[in-house]
This record gives C-alpha cells, structure tokens and sequence, in this order.
C-alpha cells in the first residue's frame, strides 16, 4: 500500500498501465496486417496510445475530487490512466472496430459511449470502450483499467486542437474562438460525411495501388531470376522495357510483360511468379 506522503513511486505504480497501452497496441495493429494479407483496406488507420503523465492525473483527481490517499483506489475512479487510440479513415469503419473488440476475450469490456451518434455539445465525436485488462507482471498479475477511444482522423484532428485550445485558456475557452470550434467541428463532421460517398472509390484506388506493387515485385523477382539462374544476357533489354511501360501506367501491360517473363523462366526452368 502506497500513501501519498510516503512518495508514490509513479514509475513503478504506472509501469502496469505501460505495460497493457503496449500490448494493446500490438494487438490492435495486428488487425491492420491482417487486412493487408486479404487485400482489404483496414478499418484501422494507425493506433496510438500513452499513459496520462501524473500532472494530468493530479490534475484530474483534484477536478473530480477523488482522494489521493491510495493510488490503487484513485487508480480505479480515473479510467483513463492507460489511454489507446483506434483511428479510422470511415465513420462506418468504426462500428468494425468496436466489432472486432468485442469479440475478444483478452479484455473485459466495462462500459461503451457512443459520442458519435450523440456528440458532446462542445462537438467532440469519438467512441469510448473502457476495459479492464489483465497484466502479468514479475510481481504476478493485476489487472488496469484503459480507455479506448475509437475516431476517424477528422474527428481525432478536431479533438486534439480542441483539447490544446483547452489547455491554453485553461478551460474557458474565449467566446470567438469557441465560435469557430463548433464551426470547425462542423467541418470535420462533414469532411467525414463527403468521405463516406466516396469511400467506394477511395478502397478501388487503395486496391490498384496494392496491385500494381505486387505486380512489380512479381516482375522484379521474375528479372532477377531470369538474369541469376538463367544467365540471360537480354535482362538489360528487358528492364529498360520494364521501366517504360512502368510508366506508361497500365496493370494490363505489366501484367502480359510478366505473362512473357512467366513464359521465358518456363523455358530456362528457373523459378517464378
Ligand atoms: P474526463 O472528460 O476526462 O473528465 O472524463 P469523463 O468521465 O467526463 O469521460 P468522457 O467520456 O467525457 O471523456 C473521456 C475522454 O474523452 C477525455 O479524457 C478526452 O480524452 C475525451 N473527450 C471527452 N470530451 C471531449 C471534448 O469535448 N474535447 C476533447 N478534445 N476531448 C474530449
Ligand atoms: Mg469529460
């Protein structure tokens, strides 16, 4: 038992908290590799995660009025010690997520609030999971609390100027200045919406870039082969070929240029894509 007087230790008591922001990182990252493995754009953008440095949790214990006489009991009334941030390019790439986290049975989920079909009057939009989440430390194992917020990147742009704006007026953000926050806030909601028509045309896009990647590295790797193995004196011809009809732009054509390396390596009997 740790009390206040006695000098917490921060690093130590907070070292947990650490400990599952990292972790839940790597676990939520891991669905974007694997919607790469299918070929599907992610719903996942990036994520992103910290631990609330102690100013912020002093500062939020003292707004809240909760005691600081046991860490491990105001450690349970602030849930967002341990903070993970899921950012989508979609709105509707939100609901996937929260999908995905509730299927797991690796964290227990407390609460949801859905501050994005009911936003907050100052206009933030985001959707919040709190979890508990178990941690073996050296020690044995506990357990923490996190707090996921689950947004797109307008809504993640929005809040985070917001919350700076915040910091530097000490709350009372100025009346103008506020004015242009909701205005903004607007903005972001609508930059969502224009990008939720699209989408459609967003994900063609994303998947003629994947392809057109995977379809040089086939090349590459089939040029390589020709030139290794098969000692083909012609490989010089072949990249220069390459090159131009690499900018030329067409899938077609790099794709019948890799048909006639597929044929060439066939009749060398070396290896290819
Ligand atoms: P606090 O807002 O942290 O005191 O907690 P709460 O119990 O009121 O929970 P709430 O769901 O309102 O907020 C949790 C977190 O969401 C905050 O710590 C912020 O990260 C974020 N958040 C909530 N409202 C806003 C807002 O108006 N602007 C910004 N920028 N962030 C917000
Ligand atoms: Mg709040």
């Amino acid at each position: 038992m740790y009390f206040l007087g006695e000098a917490w230790d921060w690093h130590i008591l907070l070292n947990p908290y650490e400990q599952a922001v990292n972790e839940l990182r790597v676990k939520i990252e891991s669905y974007i590799k694997e919607f790469e493995l299918i070929d599907q754009l992610s719903p996942i953008e990036r994520v992103e995660g910290r631990v609330k440095r102690v100013g912020s949790i002093l500062d939020k214990a003292n707004r809240k009025n909760i005691p600081l006489t046991n860490f491990y009991e105001m450690a349970e009334l602030i849930e967002d010690i341990a903070g993970v941030r899921v950012i989508c390019r979609f709105v509707e790439d939100i609901e996937k997520v929260v999908l995905l986290l509730r299927k797991r049975n690796d964290l227990k989920i407390l609460t949801e609030r859905d501050y994005i079909t009911k936003r907050k009057p100052s206009g933030y939009r985001s959707y919040h999971i709190h979890i508990r989440y178990p941690v073996t430390t050296m020690k044995g194992n506990t357990e923490v609390l996190a707090e996921l917020q689950i947004r797109t990147m307008a809504m993640n742009y929005w809040a985070a100027i917001e919350h700076t704006l915040k910091y530097k007026y000490n709350g009372n953000i100025p009346d103008d200045v506020h004015k242009r926050l909701v205005k903004s806030a607007e903005a972001a909601f609508a930059l969502d919406h224009e990008m939720g028509v699209i989408r459609g045309e967003i994900v063609e896009a994303h998947r003629a870039v994947e392809q057109k990647n995977d379809i040089v590295d086939k090349i590459l790797h089939n040029m390589k082969n020709l030139f290794t193995y098969a000692r083909l004196e012609k490989v010089d011809e072949l990249n220069k070929e390459f090159i131009s009809i690499n900018e030329e732009g067409s899938l077609e054509k790099l794709n019948a240029f890799n048909q006639q390396l597929r044929m060439m390596a066939q009749l060398y009997k070396v290896d290819y894509f």
